[in-house]
Formats: structure tokens, sequence, C-alpha cells
């Protein structure tokens, strides 16, 4: 089994992984911060989409949304949820799409995906030349030197006779631009009990350094990582909402 197994072989204990998670006030943050920051249009898409429950809210909010993901297991489970919206197997580090677009949103940290610093400023360069003028940009960042790898979410659930126990944590060695999400799946079935443990390379980056890599081609503000309250970001908090606006009269960028 991949060290992805969560989104490939075990994509269907995704969203009981994630029952905790409250997908509405996630989207209604976002919706209210692009009613804010945006040019009133109303196409999106959500990268690293999953299972497409932010991709049902937008699509409730009037949007015309749409996902994409590099796992397609993960979105033969999102077209069940979002039958409207149409779904890409796409790498986020470098994507395209048909017609710009007003609003990108990319959740649940998933930005850090990108591998390594050089994918992710092509996935920047890939948002940028993907969006309208004036469209924006929302994602969620952890900051590296903030990462507690002692540190676990945990969760457990039951599904007909089956008992799961999910854990999730970030790991950062202190040094350089990667970091992990450790995640580990624990089945429990008639007493026995199966384990399952994957590790996620990601990109690791201090706000900072994620400022000086976005700014030249955004104007970018930080909220603190609270989907109930819009606060700016207190310049201390190892989380925040990040909003990245493109400027009205910028030329598309080319490639490299
Ligand atoms: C933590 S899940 C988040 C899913 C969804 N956004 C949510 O909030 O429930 C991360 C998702 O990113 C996808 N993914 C991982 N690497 C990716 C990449 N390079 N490009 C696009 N999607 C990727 C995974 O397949 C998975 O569906």
């Amino acid at each position: 089994m991949s060290a992805n197994a969560l989104y490939t072989d075990l994509s269907s204990y995704y969203d009981l992984m994630c029952v905790d998670i409250d997908y509405q006030a996630q989207s209604n943050c976002i919706r209210r911060l692009h009613q804010i920051f945006g040019n009133n249009g109303k196409s999106h898409l959500d990268l690293g989409c999953g299972t497409g429950p932010h991709v049902r809210h937008f699509i409730d909010y009037g949007y015309q949304s749409s996902g994409l993901d590099l796992n397609k297991p993960m979105l033969d489970i999102a077209q069940v949820r979002c039958p409207e919206a149409s779904f890409s197997v796409q790498n986020m580090s470098n994507f395209t799409v048909a017609e710009p677009l007003d609003l990108i949103t990319c959740f649940l940290y998933s930005i850090h995906y990108n591998d390594g610093i050089e994918n992710f400023k092509a996935c920047m360069a890939s948002v940028h030349n993907a969006l309208k003028p004036g469209g924006v940009f929302c994602f969620n960042v952890v900051d590296k030197d903030e990462i507690n790898n002692e540190l676990f979410v945990r969760h457990t659930t039951n599904q007909q006779q089956d008992a799961f126990t999910f854990r999730s944590g970030w790991y950062y060695s202190g040094e350089g631009n990667r970091q992990a999400l450790k995640l580990s799946i624990e089945k429990t079935s008639a007493g026995n009990t199966q384990v399952w443990n994957d590790e996620h390379p990601m990109v690791a980056f201090s706000f900072k350094e994620l400022i000086e890599m976005v700014e030249p081609n955004f104007e970018v503000h930080l909220f603190e990582h609270d989907y109930d309250k819009l606060l700016p970001w207190d310049n201390v908090s190892g989380n925040a909402l990040v909003i990245c606006v493109k400027a009205q009269d910028t030329l598309p960028k080319s490639d490299g």
C-alpha cells in the first residue's frame, strides 16, 4: 500500500476521518473573505478538493464550482457529492484551467502538498495564470518554525461494526523546506486491529518566507486561523488564513 493510502486505497475512510470538521463554517468564512476582497464573480476552483465537501457548499452558495485533485478515488466520491461540478485529475503544482476564474481555494493545509519550494512557486504561478484580474486565492498554512512534533490530533468513531481511530500530526526536523504530515488509521473489527501509517512529504516555510515568495505577484493579507471570526493575523500564531489578490492590471505570467 502506498504512503498516500488515505487518498487512494483507503479513500472511502476519508470522510469518516473528517467527520468533526465544520466544512460549512470554513466555506462560509472564505465566501465572506471573497465578498470583501474579490471582484463579485462566482467562478471557483478548489485545489486538492478531495471528496468535494467545500465544492458542495460553494455550489450551494451560487458559485460555478469545480475541483482538482491528484487522486482519482477522491474525485470519484466528490463527483457523487457534487454532480453539477466538473473535477479533473491534476497536480496543483502545475495545473491549467479552461477559463480564468474569480476564486481559487485550497483547504486543510493542502497547499503544503506542493512538495518543495520550487513546486510551491510553480503552484502560485499556475494560480496566477488561472485567476482573472482581481481574482482571489485563499488557503491555510502552518509556519514551520511553530510546529510542535509532539502534537497529534486524535479522533475515534464507529461505522457499523468497525471502530476507527485516526491520528494526524506535523513533523518538521528544524532545518530546510520540507515537513511531513504523519497520519495513522486504526480499524478494529471483531477483535482484529489493522493499522495503516501514512507519511506525506510537504513543503515547509515560515510566514516571512511565504510572504516574500508571494508578494511580488499578489496583494497578500493574513488572517487568524479562525473560521468563525475574521481577525487579522496577530503576528504570533503558527497557523493562518492567507488571502492573495491578483492585481487588476496584471498581464498573464509566462511559464517558468
Ligand atoms: C488533506 S486532504 C484535503 C481534502 C479536502 N480539501 C478537504 O478539506 O477535505 C488533501 C487532498 O490533496 C490531494 N493532493 C495531494 N497532493 C496533491 C497535489 N500535488 N495536487 C493536487 N491534489 C493533491 C489529496 O489527494 C487529498 O485529496
